[in-house]
């Protein structure tokens, strides 16, 4: 594809979906068109801008939802970034609860909800927070663009990689272990409306102006331009009713003109107001953290329950005294990593390789830290140094298919799946393998078979 031809699809893509593609995407992208023209038998990709260019037409609305597919990125898990977790549980949340005491109404919106997790997040705090759920009308509803994330929303059945933010004690209340993955209770499901909607075109939204009290979209505008981001930004602030709150990424909104929105400042991040409060919700008093007991097996035990702030706390005390100790300055990358502090994990990785290029663990770490941010090349990179200084670390194979998989670059793919295979039929089917916070042999094996028959959404 020429570059001028390539310049119109990125220009009507910007302007259908706010998506901005990044130059070091484009190959990719390029190959994901020339697969739809493909499938639609055309003979030139202009035939197929030319579909794309007219949306009012349904074979054109059809061919979008196929692309959104194609050109969204919807990672996501449940409970993500701590932080903003904490401001929610801790201030937020219960002020709206407070608020509406009298009406027992809240209207809660995840815009760009992916597959899901974000709202069922909410949908689970406020069971934990409200004492009498049943007699509250709670309106929780997700907003994606893909079809696909929002048809996975709604089945409400998640892998455990969806879970790497979640007290495992939560996990359990709510979900239901089965072959086929978490499935979550099906009163939470039932409780949270998904529609695919483009957060560009105000039209496609069903909720009253003035109506929402929470509108949570994160991870969404790092996708898209500016202009986009302030015409959204504009629809946001209309649904919001007064006093009404927006929660985005870190950072997400910097730049913008964010008025009539006030900011609200908290340690773990910024929260957005419409018009100020009489009475602003200040964080509530922190529960008190248990005295802790210096030893790294203690921050070890915390870590594994996923209370990320008590495994720091230990690990830096732990590290105080032995500032040389590599398995805890990798469990502190670790936590930093849960926690979504890229910088400070990536920092702390990165010295432990100064020390020892070979640390599997430190190179693992940085590959999915890379995931996490969406930088599949370099994830790749560090996924293909750990095969080759340790060639039996399965997960690496693992991981390394399903990137291929989710760029659809299907030759390497054999040959990786043909050694992670064998791999495994050399280890105890009983076995726990450290992919996705723990899995048996067996499993694996069965993901991997169900993994290439159905490949992963990019
Ligand atoms: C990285 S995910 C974020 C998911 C979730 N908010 C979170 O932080 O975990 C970004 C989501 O935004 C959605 N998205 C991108 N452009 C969109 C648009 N124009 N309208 C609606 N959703 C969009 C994508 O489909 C994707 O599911």
């Amino acid at each position: 594809m020429d570059d001028s031809l390539l310049a119109e699809f990125l220009q009507l893509i910007r302007q259908q979906t706010g998506i901005a593609i990044r130059a070091q995407d484009t190959p990719q992208l390029v190959k994901k068109l020339l697969s739809r023209c493909r499938a639609l038998e055309y003979r030139h990709p202009r035939q197929y801008l030319a579909l794309l260019a007219h949306p009012a037409s349904l074979a054109a609305q059809q061919e979008w939802q196929q692309l959104a597919d194609l050109i969204t990125t919807g990672e996501s898990y449940f409970f993500r970034d701590q932080g903003q977790i904490k401001v929610l549980r801790e201030t937020i949340l219960p002020h709206l609860i407070g608020r509406h005491q009298g009406d027992r109404t809240l209207r809660i919106l995840s815009a760009g909800c992916s597959t899901g997790e974000e709202i069922y997040s909410i949908a689970i705090l406020l069971k934990e927070l409200i004492p009498d759920p049943d007699r509250w009308q709670l309106h929780l509803v997700g907003y994606d663009l893909s079809p696909q994330a929002i048809a996975q929303a709604r089945a409400g059945v998640y892998g455990r990689w969806s879970f790497r933010g979640m007290d495992l004690t939560l996990q359990r209340r709510y979900f239901q272990e089965t072959p086929q993955g978490w499935v979550l209770n099906e009163e939470l499901r039932q409780g949270v409306r998904f529609r695919c909607v483009n957060l560009l075109a105000q039209e496609e939204y069903d909720l009253l102006p003035a109506s929402v009290d929470l509108i949570i979209c994160r991870n969404v505008f790092i996708y898209f331009d500016s202009a986009a981001i302030q015409q959204i930004l504009g629809t946001f602030v209309s649904l919001l009713r007064p006093h009404g709150y927006l929660l985005t990424g870190h950072t997400e909104l910097q730049g913008q003109d964010i008025s009539p929105l006030n900011i609200l400042s908290y340690p773990e991040s910024v929260v957005y107001q419409l018009g100020a409060d009489p009475q602003p919700p200040s964080a509530a008093t922190p529960p008190p953290t248990p005295p802790p007991v210096s030893a790294l097996e203690e921050a070890r035990a915390a870590f594994a329950l996923r209370n990320y702030t008590q495994a720091l706390t230990l690990a830096q005390q732990w590290q105080a005294h032995q500032p040389n100790d590599q398995a805890c300055l990798l469990l502190m990358a670790q936590i930093y990593a849960n926690q979504g502090r890229y910088t400070e994990a990536i920092a702390l990785s990165q010295q432990l390789l100064q020390r020892d290029p070979a640390n599997i663990d430190a190179l693992l770490l940085l590959a999915h830290i890379a995931q996490e941010q969406q930088n599949k090349p370099l994830a790749k990179d560090y996924l293909r140094r750990v095969i080759f200084l340790s060639p039996n670390t399965i997960v690496a194979y693992v991981e390394l298919i399903e990137l291929h998989l989710s760029e659809q670059e299907l030759d390497p793919v054999p040959s990786l799946l043909a050694t992670a295979q064998l791999l495994l039929q050399n280890c105890p089917p009983d076995e726990i393998i450290s992919f996705h916070q723990g899995i048996t042999v067996t499993m694996l094996q069965q993901y991997l078979k169900q993994l290439t028959i159905t490949p992963l959404a990019p």
